[in-house]
Order: structure tokens, then sequence, then C-alpha cells
């Protein structure tokens, strides 16, 4: 459920008609409505209220201070992949008692910086990592608490680029090392061991690969336990997908349901990174028509967004749902939506059926608030396109478009030249 609804055939966000904020902001633009976040996070979290959780939300998949911090506001931690990430979770005032440092490639300044703000904890994911993490601390005077990042060598049956827990995919640690690295680990002096942490993809929908990787991972902490670690903390990641299409995704009480019984009789608090789950659907990406060109063969209608603005559908092969600003007559023709990058792969939607759109007219590309604006660049000299939050009757500029001189200044000519 989300908060994009048509009002007097203007779809609008809460209560603002997407309509009026692109004459005051242009096109294109991505707009958040704060009802939706509020209510996914809520949703979410309702499922855990009953045992010891944290939800760290997945700062990668929206990391505009605005949601952030409406997230913080929430009760939400963070899941962080970069200083930047981490400093983005500080700055809105989620405690570093609350965030989480995941990822393959944590630099040793990237580390130094967590351990000084006094993160939760380090989901490690390689022996070197772990060793330069300890040599870290060392040098601080200080102990790092840490998880280390399982690979269960499950499939998650998602996308190819986005499913993180097979055997040759880059994450985590080798299962049948497990028990060696938390032996390692022990008798580290700049290392608390604390926690194990399992994160197998994003965009799941099916509870299946879940059930088989929670109960996996449960047996993994009942046998480090019998070995005499101290494992107070099970992280099992993010990943629930969000309906983009026609697709059937459990209901986020289900999926709290089945883990609570796969993870039953730990005594570990569990820690939860979704990400997609909570903004996916709580933004669109506004853009305007520039061109119907017909060929003989196709129609196409040429907007003002394109693959740097929302790269989803080239990469990924992903389907967003596009609807008209404006209710228009019900009769649909199929068109082919693309953007103006000169690049064949440029493409939002293939023979997708919509009203007839005129020049100017606007289009709303939907679950565009996961991944959306946080993968933008500025291919083909582009500026970074505006990100807008909608709070009921009200809403605000929370990014605002980069400027030419901007993107001009930020090159530089040598003196030779
Ligand atoms: N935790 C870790 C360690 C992750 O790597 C990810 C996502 C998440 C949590 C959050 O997963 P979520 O709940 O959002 O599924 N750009 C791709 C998605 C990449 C996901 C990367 N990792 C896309 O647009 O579909």
């Amino acid at each position: 459920m989300d908060h994009f609804t048509y009002i007097n055939g203007q779809l609008h966000a809460e209560d603002v008609a997407l309509e009026r904020i692109a004459k005051e902001v242009g096109t294109p633009f991505y707009c958040y409505s704060t009802a939706t976040i509020a209510r996914h996070y809520q949703v979410f979290a309702e499922g855990f209220k009953d045992i010891k959780a944290t939800i760290c939300f997945a700062v990668k998949a929206n990391s505009n201070l605005a949601v952030l911090k409406t997230l913080a506001n929430l009760g939400s931690g963070a899941d962080c992949v970069s200083m930047g990430e981490i400093m983005r979770a500080l700055k809105v005032g989620i405690k570093a008692d609350k965030i989480v440092f995941s990822g393959v490639g944590k630099t040793r300044a990237e580390l130094k910086y967590a351990l000084e703000a006094g993160i939760m904890q380090f989901n490690v994911e390689s022996e070197p990592e772990l060793n330069a993490l300890n040599e870290v601390a060392i040098e601080l005077g200080s102990t790092a608490p840490i998880a280390f990042r399982v690979n269960p060598d499950i499939d998650a049956g998602s996308h190819d680029k986005i499913s993180t827990g097979r055997k040759g995919d880059k994450f985590g640690i080798q299962w049948e090392k497990a028990h060696e690295m938390y032996e390692i680990a022990s008798n580290m002096e700049g290392i608390d061991v604390q926690g194990v942490s399992i994160h197998i993809g994003s965009q799941l929908s099916d509870l299946n690969p879940f059930e088989r990787a929670f109960e996996k991972v449960a047996g993994l902490v009942r046998s480090l336990k019998e070995a005499g670690h101290d494992i107070k903390r099970l992280d099992l990641g993010g990943g629930l997908g969000i309906p983009y299409n026609s697709e059937e995704i459990p209901h986020p009480a289900e999926y709290a349901k089945m883990t609570i019984a796969a993870t039953k009789g730990l005594d570990c608090e569990l820690v939860f990174e979704p990400g997609r789950l909570i903004v996916g659907n709580a933004g669109v990406l506004v853009t305007a028509a520039i061109y119907e060109k017909y060929t003989s063969d196709r129609k196409f209608l040429i907007v003002d967004a394109a693959m740097n603005d929302l790269i989803r559908p080239t990469l990924y092969d992903a389907h967003h749902e596009i609807v008209a600003v404006k209710e228009g007559d019900p009769a649909k023709r199929p068109v082919d939506i693309v953007g103006p990058i000169c690049e064949t792969g440029d493409i939002f939607a293939k023979r997708r059926l919509l009203p007839q759109v005129r020049e100017g007219d606007l289009l709303a590309i939907r679950s565009a608030g996961a991944y959306g604006a946080v993968q933008s660049s500025g291919y083909n000299s582009r500026p970074i396109i505006p990100e807008v939050l909608v709070n009921g009757s009200e809403y605000a500029i929370v990014r605002r478009r980069e400027t030419y001189a901007e993107m001009l200044g930020k090159d530089q000519i040598p003196e030779w030249l």
C-alpha cells in the first residue's frame, strides 16, 4: 500500500498534486511520501514487537538525509556500507549503537572512523578484514564488536546481480570455515565476537530461501555457542521484496512469523537490514514527455528522465509501473517509453499501455523510492535531479537540482592546457 492516489483525476502524493510540485520544481524529480515510509517501517516493526529486535534501515536503498531523519524519528537504526553512509546516519541522529557496518571492502580509514564513532557491530567478511580491524582497534586501544557475515550457499532465486548468498558470490566467509574463523577471532586482542550475520539477496519474492538460510544459520549459532562463543546477536540482513508489477510478495507479518519460528530458542537479539521494503513503494520518479516519435513499427515516447536518473530497468531489466499523472482517456495504446540518452538501453518500458500523452504531459514511474536516486549519475552531462519529500499537505525539496555551474565547476583544466 502506498499514498500515491488520484484525486479529481490528478495523481497526488498524499495531499499534494504531483503537477503542482512539477510546476514549482521542474522535471524530472523524485518524490517520496512520508506516510508510506512510516507505514512500511511500522508494518515491518510490528512483526517483531514481542521479541528483542533492532531494525537497521539499509541506507544504500535511499540515503537522502530527510528520508533517513524520517526513519530515525521512527526509531530505526542503520545498516551502512561506507564511511559516507555512517556519516549520514549519525548526522540525522541515529545513535552509533544502532549502526551496523557491512561490505566486503571496508578500508582501514573507514574501520577507524566507525570504531571511533562506537558503532554496534562490524559485519566482517574475510580474514584479511578481520586482521585489519584487529590492528586498527589495537592502535586505538579499543576493541571492535564483530559478527562474521557467513555465506550460507543458498540461492535467493532473485536476479543474478542481486543474489548474494551463493558459494560463488563475493560475500561472507565460507560456511565450512566459520568455526575456524570464530576461533581465530576470539583470541584476538582487538576483537570482541558478538554475533553472526547473513544477507542472501535482494527483492526476494519467496520465503523459502529465507527459511532455509535462517534455519541453517540458527544451527550455526547453536554450535558456536556450544563451542563456547558468546553469540548474542543474529543479523538476518534485508531482502524481502516489493510488488513492482503483479508479483505476489509475502506480507512482512508472514516473514516475521517464519523468522521467529526459525530462530526460536536461540536467545539472541535479532537485527534486520531492510531497505527496499521500507522505501521502494514510497517514491515515484516524475518525468515529462518531450516528443512522441513514430516509426513504421514503433511508437516511442521520449521523456526527460533517463537511465542516468533511474538505472534499474537498464541494469536489472526491472519492471516499474508507469502511469499518466493526469488521468487520461481510458483508450490505451502501446508505447516504448525511452529517455534522451544516447544508448539503445536507455529504455524505461517497452510496449506499455498508456493513454494519449502529449508533449509536456507528466508521467510517474512508480516504485522508484529504493535504489533510484542513490544510483543516479551525471552521464551525458545531465545534472543530478532533485528529490522532494511530501508530508500530508506540505512538501519540501530535500535535495536540490544540481546546477550547470556546479556540474562544470567540479572539473579542472590543468595549467599546461
Ligand atoms: N543488507 C545488505 C548487506 C545488503 O547488501 C543489502 C542490499 C541490504 C541489506 C538491503 O536489501 P533490501 O532489503 O533493500 O533488498 N541496486 C539493486 C539492489 C542492490 C541490493 C544490494 N544490497 C536494485 O536496484 O535492485
